[in-house]
């Protein structure tokens, strides 16, 4: 892949830091965007950025996409050929309490990007869209062509908008865009509202967990460097047009997930069931071979691993 300014929205997040370390590893040019917003502890987004991107060139902007006379400063100052929009209110609960932060960074702040990137001639976007978009599905594992019209929180329904949205740009003025549905991303650094995070947290502090959907809820669990390498190569082949899931292929049932937690945290866990919170569905599972025919993308990373190199992070990071 050519040199490339690559511009990364949410690269003080979870999964935009990530990618961010790994494209500034390969020789780009990487700008940020993030408002490093209290949705959680924003030292985390802090010390992902003074981190994991420690001694590495970068430039970051602490703007909200939102803001389309800030944005448009950024994109003349330095003429992004592609972007990897990964900003958005991530998750299913909050949607209750703060309804509008959907629209205003999902909705408006994905339209002001797109906006930008035709009016600046980008020459690839990647999109980060959610595995939450097939809502409760009629049959598993769930393929990009099966039904996404009925999403069962506000979350979903902004992240199947944005794809919408998306169409419409590619449709209209011929932009290159890749949505990948991501499936339950998990790893070092990840976001404390996340199962894995707080079970471990809770492993450690030696406090009951709360498992919702009488532990019988199942998801896709797909290790951060996997989502990583997606990302990298949906950018570098660059499609015209497409959607794809990025999930491992595997319904992993909650129990076992929590079971892995105690097992590498050596703690045991009081379990505490409930029934299953609105906005969630039962289960994930993907079917990722269109991404591995358009992409040659697979992910290699088990789950036992996964959560292994996630617990010995948390420790590290809590000092725990
Ligand atoms: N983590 C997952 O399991 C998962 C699953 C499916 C989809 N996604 C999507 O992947 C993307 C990244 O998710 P994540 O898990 O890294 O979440 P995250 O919350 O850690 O990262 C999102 C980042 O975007 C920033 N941000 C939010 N609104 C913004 C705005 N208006 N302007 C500027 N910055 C803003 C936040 O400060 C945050 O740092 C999101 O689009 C999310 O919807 C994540």
């Amino acid at each position: 892949m050519q040199k490339n300014v690559i511009l990364v929205t949410g690269g003080a997040g979870f999964i935009g830091c990530h990618v961010a370390k790994r494209l500034i590893e390969l020789g780009h040019d990487v700008v940020i965007v993030d408002n490093f917003n209290p949705y959680y502890d924003p030292s985390l987004k802090e010390a992902r950025i003074a981190t994991l991107l420690k001694d590495l060139p970068f430039t970051l902007y602490r703007n909200d996409i939102q803001d389309e006379h800030a944005m448009r400063k950024i994109f003349d100052r330095h003429k992004p050929n592609l972007l990897c929009h990964q900003a958005a209110q991530a998750g299913v609960r909050y949607a209750t309490q703060d309804p509008f932060a959907y629209g205003q960074s999902n909705l408006m702040g994905t339209l002001t990007l797109l906006e930008l990137a035709r009016e600046f001639q980008v020459q690839g976007i990647v999109m980060a869209s959610s595995s939450s978009v097939y809502g409760d599905a009629a049959h598993y594992p769930v393929k990009e062509t099966d039904v996404t019209d009925q999403p069962i929180s506000l979350y979903a329904a902004t992240k199947r908008s944005c794809e919408l949205i998306a169409y419409s740009y590619h449709h209209l003025y011929n932009l290159p865009i890749t949505c990948l549905r991501y499936f339950t991303v998990y790893g070092p650094w990840g976001r404390p509202d996340m199962a894995i995070f707080s079970f471990t947290k809770a492993a450690i502090e030696g406090k009951p967990i709360n498992v919702y959907g009488q532990g019988e809820m199942a998801r896709d669990f797909t290790y951060i460097d996997d989502i990583v390498d997606g990302v990298i190569k949906a950018l570098q082949v660059n499609l015209p047009w497409a959607v794809l899931n990025l999930g491992r292929g595997n319904a992993e049932p909650l129990m076992h997930m929590i079971q892995l937690v105690e097992q590498a945290t050596g703690e045991h866990l009081e379990k505490r069931f409930l029934d299953m919170q609105p906005g969630d569905v039962k289960q994930t599972f993907a079917d990722a071979s269109l991404a591995k025919e358009r992409l040659s993308w697979e992910p290699h990373t088990r789950l036992d691993e996964g959560v292994a190199a996630f617990v010995a992070w948390y420790k590290k990071y809590y000092g725990a």
